[in-house]
C-alpha cells in the first residue's frame, strides 16, 4: 500500500490537516481531498492553466506541483478571492465565457497585477501566454488586466 503522509496547509488563509499521498499532486488535494473544485483538471500537463492558483504570491500549475511541496507556504485558490479588482473586471470587460478555463486566468492575472503592477502590454502577452482558452480571444482578458494595473 502506498504510504500516506499527514500534512498542514495553508489554503486561503486557514490551516488545513489533510493526508496526502507523496505523489499526489496539489490540484488532486484542493479538488479530492479539501473540497475546493475552483482550479479546473485540463491538461494535467502544465499546458492549459485551467488548475493555475497562487503559490506564495506567484501562479502556479497545481497539477505540476506535488501536494507535500505545498507545507509552509501561502496558497489561494479562486475559492479565496472576495470582491478582487480582477473579479470585477473580468465582469465589466466580458472576459470570460466558460468556467473551466476563467478560474486559471484569474488566479494568473491576480498574481500578475500584485508582482507587475505596472505591467507593459508585453508583459500582459507574455503572462498570459501560460493559459489557455478554445473558445474566444484574448482581447477582453487583457482589456480587463489594463483596467485594474496603474498603466
Ligand atoms: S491541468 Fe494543469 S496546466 Fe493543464
Ligand atoms: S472561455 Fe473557457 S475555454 Fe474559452
Amino acid at each position: 500500500m502506498a504510504a500516506i503522509v499527514s500534512v498542514v496547509l495553508t489554503v486561503n488563509g486557514e490551516q488545513r490537516a489533510v493526508s496526502v499521498r507523496p505523489a499526489e499532486t496539489l490540484l488532486s488535494v484542493l479538488r479530492n481531498k479539501l473540497g475546493l473544485t475552483g482550479a479546473k483538471p485540463g491538461c494535467l500537463n502544465g499546458d492549459c492553466g485551467a488548475c493555475t492558483v497562487n503559490v506564495d504570491g506567484w501562479p502556479m500549475k497545481s497539477c505540476l506541483m506535488l501536494g507535500v511541496e505545498a507545507v509552509d507556504k501561502q496558497i489561494i485558490t479562486i475559492e479565496g478571492l472576495k470582491d478582487e479588482p480582477i473579479q470585477h473586471a473580468f465582469i465589466e470587460n466580458f472576459a470570460f465565457q466558460c468556467g473551466y478555463c476563467t478560474p486559471g486566468f484569474i488566479m494568473n492575472c491576480h498574481a500578475l497585477i500584485q508582482q507587475h503592477p505596472n505591467a507593459t502590454d508585453e508583459k500582459i502577452r507574455e503572462w498570459l501566454e501560460s493559459n489557455i482558452c478554445r473558445c474566444t480571444g484574448y482581447q477582453e482578458i487583457e482589456k480587463a488586466v489594463k483596467s485594474v494595473l496603474n498603466q
